[in-house]
Parts: C-alpha cells; sequence; structure tokens
C-alpha cells in the first residue's frame, strides 16, 4: 500500500529520477509534463525500472483547467515542483517567458494547492540564488541565511523571486516548504535507464563533455579563462543525481516525520563540498575515460558566476546531509552509460 500521492514534474532530468525514486520508497507519484524538456521515451524507461507505468499528464503548467481537474483526481499530500526554464543564458535572451513560464504558472498552481489544502511542498531551487563574491575559502561560505538578492540574471530572479512567495505562503497560509539549493547535479540513475536528456544539444557541462567523448559533438567550447580561479576557468559544486535524490527522501521524512503544524520554510543547501573547476572536470573525466576530449576556449557565456560553493553545516547538522558518490564514480558511470548507448 502506497503511502502519499505526490505530483511532480517529472519527465525532466531530476524529476524522472526522483520518480523512480519515491515510488521504490512507497510513494504514489502523479507525474505532470508538457514535454518542452523531455522525452515521452523516458515513461517507457520508468517502467522499465519500476514494473509499471506511474500515472501521466501531459499537461502544461499554464493550463489552469486541466491542472485542476488532476488535483480534483486524486487526493494529493505533497507537490513536488520541478517544471522550470533552467538555462542561464537563454534566461537573459528571452526574461519575460523565463518570468511568465517559473513565477506567474506557478503562482497559478499555488492557487490550486491552496484550495485543495495541498500544503507540502518541496521546491527546487539552485546555487544560482548566491551571489557571487570573492572569499576566505575557509571561513566564508554562503549560508543558507546569506541574502541572495541582486540578481545578475532572470533564471536567478525567477528561483530568487518564487523562494519569498513561498516563505510568504508559508507564514500566511501555513504551506511546509522545504526548499532545497541544489549545486550542480550529473550523471544518470544508477539502473542507466534514466538520464539527463534535454531535447537540444546540452546547455549543462557534463552531458556536453559525454556527447563530445562519444564524436557526436567536435569538441567542447570552454566560456573562456580569465576568472580568478584555480586555472582561470569557472568553478562549481558537482553533485550526483542520485545522491540528489536520496536527500528529497530524507528531507521528506524529516517534514512528515516532525509533524511541523505552524508556519515552516526550510532552506537547504544540497552540495558535495568540493569545488571543481571546468579544466579539472575535463581533465579527471579524460583520465578516468582514458580518451582525449578536445577543447576550445571560447567566448564568455554572459551573466554566469565564476565561483559557486557553500557553507555545509546546516544540511549536515540537521539531516546528515552527506554525499556517497566521488565525482571519478559519478564520471566512470556516465560515460559506462554514454558508451553503451550511443
Ligand atoms: P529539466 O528541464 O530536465 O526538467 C524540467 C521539466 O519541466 C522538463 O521536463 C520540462 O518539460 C518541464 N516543464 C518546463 N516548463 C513546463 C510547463 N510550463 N509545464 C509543464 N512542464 C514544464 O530540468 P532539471 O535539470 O530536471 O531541473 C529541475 C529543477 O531543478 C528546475 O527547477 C531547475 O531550475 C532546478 N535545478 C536544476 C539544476 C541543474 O543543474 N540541472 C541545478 C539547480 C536547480
Ligand atoms: N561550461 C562550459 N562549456 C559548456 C557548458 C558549460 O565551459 O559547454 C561551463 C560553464 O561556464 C560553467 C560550468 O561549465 O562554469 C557548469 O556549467 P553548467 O551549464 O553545467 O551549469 P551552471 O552552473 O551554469 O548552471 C547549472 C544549471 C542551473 C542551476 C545551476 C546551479 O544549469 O539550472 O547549475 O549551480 F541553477
Amino acid at each position: 500500500m502506497k503511502k502519499n500521492v505526490l505530483i511532480t514534474w517529472w519527465l525532466g532530468y531530476i524529476g524522472s529520477h526522483a520518480v523512480v525514486e519515491f515510488e521504490k520508497n512507497w510513494y504514489k507519484t502523479v507525474i505532470v509534463d508538457n514535454l518542452s524538456n523531455s522525452s515521452i521515451e523516458a515513461l517507457i524507461w520508468i517502467e522499465k525500472i519500476l514494473g509499471y507505468k506511474p500515472d501521466f499528464f501531459e499537461v502544461d503548467i499554464r493550463d489552469k483547467n486541466k491542472l485542476e481537474e488532476i488535483f480534483k483526481k486524486y487526493n494529493f499530500d505533497w507537490v513536488i515542483h520541478f517544471a522550470w526554464l533552467k538555462a542561464v543564458w537563454e534566461s537573459c535572451l528571452k526574461p519575460l517567458d523565463y518570468h511568465d513560464n517559473n513565477i506567474l504558472w506557478s503562482i497559478r498552481l499555488f492557487e490550486l494547492m491552496d484550495k485543495y489544502n495541498v500544503k507540502n511542498i518541496i521546491f527546487s531551487s539552485s546555487a544560482t540564488v548566491y551571489k557571487e563574491k570573492f572569499v576566505d575559502k575557509n571561513f566564508n561560505w554562503y549560508t543558507e541565511n546569506d541574502l541572495t538578492w541582486d540578481c545578475t540574471n532572470p533564471y536567478w530572479t525567477t528561483k530568487f523571486i518564487l523562494e519569498q512567495i513561498l516563505r510568504d505562503l508559508s507564514i500566511h497560509l501555513k504551506f511546509r516548504v522545504m526548499n532545497l539549493r541544489y549545486f550542480n547535479p550529473i550523471w544518470a540513475h544508477t539502473s542507466w535507464y534514466i538520464w539527463e536528456d534535454p531535447n537540444w544539444i546540452p546547455n549543462n557541462l557534463l552531458p556536453y563533455i559525454m556527447k563530445v567523448a562519444i564524436w557526436e559533438l567536435p569538441y567542447l567550447n570552454i566560456f573562456w579563462n580569465d576568472y580568478s580561479t584555480i586555472d582561470w576557468t569557472w568553478v562549481r559544486d558537482y553533485i550526483d543525481v542520485n545522491d540528489l535524490i536520496e536527500w528529497h527522501i530524507k528531507a521528506f521524512q524529516y517534514i512528515e516525520k516532525n509533524n511541523i503544524d505552524l508556519w515552516f520554510f526550510n532552506i537547504y543547501n544540497l552540495w558535495t563540498w568540493k569545488w571543481v573547476s571546468v579544466l579539472e572536470i575535463l581533465k579527471t573525466t579524460e583520465k578516468v575515460i582514458w580518451k582525449e576530449i578536445p577543447y576550445k576556449f571560447v567566448w564568455r557565456r554572459d551573466w554566469d558566476l565564476a565561483e559557486v560553493y557553500c557553507n555545509r553545516e546546516k544540511a549536515y547538522k540537521e539531516l546528515w546531509f552527506k554525499t556517497k558518490i566521488s565525482l571519478e564514480e559519478s564520471l566512470r558511470n556516465s560515460w559506462k552509460f554514454y558508451n553503451n548507448n550511443k
């Protein structure tokens, strides 16, 4: 007997992993996606892993009537909100699309949640909300309490605004919000059936590197090398998606166990606490897969942050957050996956 009914946006990269793992942990999921950045094929793979197909609706979050029919049909306990436009550079070209898709229509979703008394939500926020600052790395990492206004790109602004809206809802409408700020998720599901599968040429670093490694793309474009970092290329904290999802479930169970009735708005950074430059990722991949990966230094990608990493105390102390999978292992597994499926 399944424990809960969750509604989620899943055919994308992180959502598809979440559905599989929540279902395996005995939570029922209902999936809604407009397939704008995902493929129906993922449903077949999910069925292969689980042995059955979770309920799926091809619906745009902007279609409030259709969404309401789904809310009427199920007695939801939770929403896991993954539906988002997420490319930083694209958000600078199309800021109105990003505000429209990510904010306005999330509000329509929250209206339905309020109307049908579904007040629990896990929200996928992002490390992008942290303002860039060059700090003494021993002491001054970002904490969840650091102010994140002064956004430099619309993607960031949409995450920032949504966090503020959810905070208001937690105070005034008694929503319980688990606001998870991911660092950079990489790799695929341990079953190797689901993976990061954007509909176009990948924006994100790891799938791009792998497509170069299997000769689908000629070389990696590295977005310039004049940043004040260890080797002048961008620095990030890359977290394996399997670790990331395990912590969604732990965070989720933490809220359920504590059964907090009063307002609740909790932010956690989810990271590995290892920061790695683009060149380091490239070199580590080459070492792990025994293959050279051609690259070129090209134009700067506008509005990106040079370094993104954070303080680890809160998730560690409250949720006992720890990651298990090393970067090398993630890259090795990623390679196995791409190499087998080319
Ligand atoms: P993704 O693009 O793979 O998945 C998002 C899904 O939302 C896609 O399947 C897309 O079709 C769907 N979608 C978008 N707009 C929709 C709409 N109007 N109606 C219905 N469905 C819609 O992205 P992802 O990497 O899985 O990211 C999931 C969440 O995690 C996003 O909120 C993203 O901002 C956040 N996040 C991602 C990363 C990362 O590096 N991947 C890092 C931090 C935070
Ligand atoms: N990069 C390249 N070449 C590429 C792709 C990326 O050099 O072809 C570099 C980028 O400049 C950046 C790093 O690799 O320094 C990582 O880039 P990604 O595009 O993979 O990731 P971002 O850090 O820019 O953004 C990602 C997601 C956001 C999320 C953020 C959290 O796209 O949605 O991580 O840190 F919010």
